[in-house]
């Protein structure tokens, strides 16, 4: 049996098995100082006072660092070949991330690299960026395809993160979503409707026979997948099986967190341009409104209204949209900076959403997303006191060490910066 006991820990938590919403994302937080957890065979086993230093070496003695759950990052695009600065300048010389996307570059360019690249290479870059997010306190992470945009390609995408998945060296726990449906590819062009068809009839088909998917995922977005086209293809997917998570109002407004609520997807993600009928949807329903504040920041957009989406009663998840275009960060430090400085959510929120409520977006809040008994025993172990460090620390990284199911994979408490 393997056992790890963290005492002299300042755990900080919400709880529960299910999102928070509105007031419960503070509410649902709670804090315990001098306390110690107890992981067993991967989960949770007891939570009490710390009994200090018992002589067992493998013992992690905290230092009254605080503790939070793994932090999940539930909305990533990490499968693909190339990259693409060249669009990052073109934006800052004033193109818009549309504009490039619609003469040929954007996703169906990073489509032309994923199809060239071999599985290995694809593996090893989607392991490198996970081994990074692991730094960061990322235990568990959302892998989206969708930059194949045919049946082999895409499903090559869904077996690098399968692959991954059921490597027990994979920092990071995975889940898998199909994201065919993320640009029109040049074999369809002009017909969204026909490839909308194609996957329905030929792709998701073999996407749940190969068990390579949970979810199924759609850019709902003006000039690429029309709401009725999202419809379609999510009430099919629904029908097989598969949960739904929408791309939805992320460049313009048009009732993609509607579609969300009437479909109960688990997660409408993006929102910048969500209206206030879309917010109270959102609230309505119970989906968790996920916010990819790094992405408004890239693309300089205005940021998703997360004060009003909690203030209506929203459950709200905090994620990266880590992808080689509209956002290339898996930034778990710039993610927390922005929510409390531009979104104005709470320290306590932005754990929440970073945790518990992104759980809730992938479907596993019963089982991660908060440091209770009969949960995972994914950990984080900040250098810091206080949860406070965590946006104010700004786009630095405070984790001191990472543990995924009572395992640490990342150990950075030599670095004492703030507890010696
Ligand atoms: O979430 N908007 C659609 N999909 C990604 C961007 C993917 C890309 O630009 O490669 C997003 O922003
Ligand atoms: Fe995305």
């Amino acid at each position: 049996m393997s056992r790890l006991r963290i005492y002299n820990a300042t755990i900080v938590t919400p709880e529960g098995r299910n999102a928070l919403k509105g007031s419960e994302m503070t509410t649902g937080v709670k804090r315990v100082p001098d306390a110690e957890i107890v992981i067993e065979d991967g989960v949770i086993t007891a939570i009490g006072p710390s009994r200090g230093n018992l002589g067992d070496s493998a013992d992690i003695d905290a230092k009254g660092r605080v503790v939070v759950p793994g932090f999940v990052d539930s909305h990533t695009h990490p499968v693909f070949g190339g990259w693409r600065p060249e669009e990052f300048g073109w934006r800052l010389r004033g193109d818009s991330y549309m504009s490039i996307m619609n003469r040929g570059g954007g996703i169906v360019s990073t489509m032309r690299a994923t199809r060239e690249a071999t599985e290995e290479v694809l593996r090893a870059k989607t392991l490198a960026l996970l081994d990074r997010a692991a730094t960061m306190g990322v235990t568990t992470m959302e892998a989206k395809s969708g930059y194949g945009l045919d049946l082999d390609s895409e499903l090559l995408q869904l077996q690098v993160i399968a692959s991954l998945s059921a490597d027990p060296s994979t920092p990071v726990t995975l889940t898998s979503t199909f994201l065919g449906a993320h640009a029109v590819p040049p074999e369809w062009a002009g017909n969204p409707d026909g490839y909308i068809d194609y996957i329905i009839s030929d792709v998701l088909p073999r996407v749940k026979e190969k068990g390579l998917a949970e979810s199924v995922d759609i850019f709902c977005e003006e000039g690429v997948f029309s709401v009725e086209q999202s419809r379609r293809l999510l009430k099919a997917a629904r029908e097989m099986g598969f949960t739904l998570k929408i791309h939805a109002d992320e460049i313009v407004t048009t009732g993609g967190a509607e579609l969300a609520a009437e479909l109960g997807a688990l997660s409408a993600d993006h929102l910048l341009h969500a209206s206030d009928a879309g917010i109270d949807a959102l609230a309505r329903s119970g989906v968790v409104a996920t916010l990819l504040p790094l992405t408004a920041f890239t693309l300089r957009e205005p940021f998703a209204r997360a004060r009003q989406m909690i203030d209506s009663g929203c459950a709200v998840a905090l994620a990266t949209d880590l992808n080689p275009g509209s956002c290339c960060s898996g930034s778990i430090p710039l993610t927390f900076a922005l929510a409390c400085i531009y979104m104005n959510m709470s320290i306590e929120e932005a754990i929440t959403a970073m945790t518990l409520n992104g759980a809730a977006a992938i479907g596993r809040a019963d089982t991660i997303g908060s440091i209770e008994v009969g949960k995972r025993g994914d950990i984080v172990m900040l250098d810091a006191d206080t949860p406070d460090f965590l946006p104010y620390f700004t786009g630095m990284n405070i984790v001191a060490m990472t543990v995924n199911g009572g395992r640490v994979v990342y150990d950075n408490r030599a670095a004492k910066i703030v507890i010696k």
